[in-house]
């Protein structure tokens, strides 16, 4: 039996749930908020759609009442402020880490042997505070980002080129934000270099849509998006759980890979029962490694600031 545990029943929770539970990637979703019966009524609307869409994962509600969702296999942690026009993710800082480093030590409490994935923003840098608060192995806590910005690179890649979003393969790195890395040599369509196929302005005007296809959302609808987040965390769960051993970029601890230490980066991974198995280091162009270092020093500083947040409060 495989039980997965979502915190956060808002947008972005909510979709991972009805994801897991619509394409039976676990037996049980335990999904978790701190509103009275938000939780509870997502999760019974979910499982009142069980017969219609024929599918039996069993989905649950909760508030705050961690004891629920014990021995849970993964546990995606979505709670947390989104942004609003006009904010960047790091302007979510000091909410969120409270609310992730609080919500991680209940999760630990009840699930010690959890993979983690963290998706609230700014998301390298939650991923940080909820690694140093599990106190886990760094392949166990994880964030996602990497699975969205490539999805939102290979939708206009798609669009552009008339063709399947299916055809598509490609893979983005670095920080979740306007430093991502976006690797367009690494990029192909049926196996064909993008390059190839499209020319070089148009894939350059895709690329930087690309870096800011979450401020594109947030413009259009007041809030961040939900869809494709909340079906990228779903995918990794699936990888997880199901032992697939996928590629996908992920946020992980860097702790020497691409010259880079300490630091919190989208990078390809392969993606498995135990969280991270490996590390995949690409042969980067220096062009390509000085956008990994601008990004580096972009997560740093963020992650800087994260630590100071945190003296301020163990002073007080
Ligand atoms: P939302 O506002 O719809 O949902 C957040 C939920 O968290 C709310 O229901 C709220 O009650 C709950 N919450 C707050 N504190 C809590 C606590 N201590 N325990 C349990 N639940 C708590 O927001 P949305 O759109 O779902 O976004 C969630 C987070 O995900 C935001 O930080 C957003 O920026 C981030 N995000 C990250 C993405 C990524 O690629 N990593 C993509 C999209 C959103
Ligand atoms: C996104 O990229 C806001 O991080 C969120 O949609």
């Amino acid at each position: 039996m495989t039980k997965v545990t979502v915190v956060g029943a808002g947008n972005v929770g909510a979709t991972c749930a009805d994801v897991l539970a619509e394409r039976e990637i676990c037996n049980e979703v335990v999904l978790v908020d701190i509103k009275e019966g938000f939780a509870e009524g997502k999760a019974l609307d979910i499982w009142q759609k069980a017969p219609v869409n024929v599918y039996d994962t069993r989905t649950i509600g909760v508030t705050g009442d961690y004891s629920r969702t014990a021995n849970s296999d993964v546990v995606v942690i979505t709670s947390g402020l989104p942004r609003k026009p006009g904010m960047t993710r790091d302007d979510l800082i000091s909410t969120n880490a409270k609310i992730v480093n609080a919500v991680t030590e209940q999760v630990i409490a009840h699930s010690p042997d959890a993979i983690i994935i963290v998706v609230s923003n700014p998301l390298d840098v939650m991923t940080y505070a909820a690694h140093v608060t599990s106190k886990k192995s760094r392949n166990k806590v994880i964030g996602m980002a990497g699975i969205l910005d490539t999805a939102r690179y290979r939708a206009f890649l798609a669009e552009a080129l008339n063709i399947s979003p299916k055809e598509i393969q490609a893979v983005l790195m670095g920080g979740h934000g306007d430093t991502m890395v976006p690797l367009p040599r690494y990029t192909t369509v049926g196996g064909i270099p993008v390059t190839e196929l499209i020319d070089a302005d148009k894939l350059n005007a895709i690329v930087e849509r690309t870096k800011v296809g979450g401020g594109e959302l947030v413009k259009l609808m007041g809030t961040s998006a939900w869809y494709a987040p909340g079906a990228a965390a779903a995918q990794m769960v699936e990888a997880i759980v199901k032992d697939q051993r996928r590629v996908f970029p992920v946020c992980i601890k860097l702790e020497g890979e691409y010259g880079i230490d300490d630091c919190y980066l989208g990078v390809p991974v392969i993606l498995g029962k135990n969280g991270i198995e490996k590390v995949i280091e690409l042969q980067l162009t220096e062009d390509e490694k000085a956008l990994l270092q601008t990004s580096r020093k972009h997560v740093k500083d963020v992650m800087d600031a994260y630590d100071k947040i945190v003296a301020e409060e163990i002073g007080k």
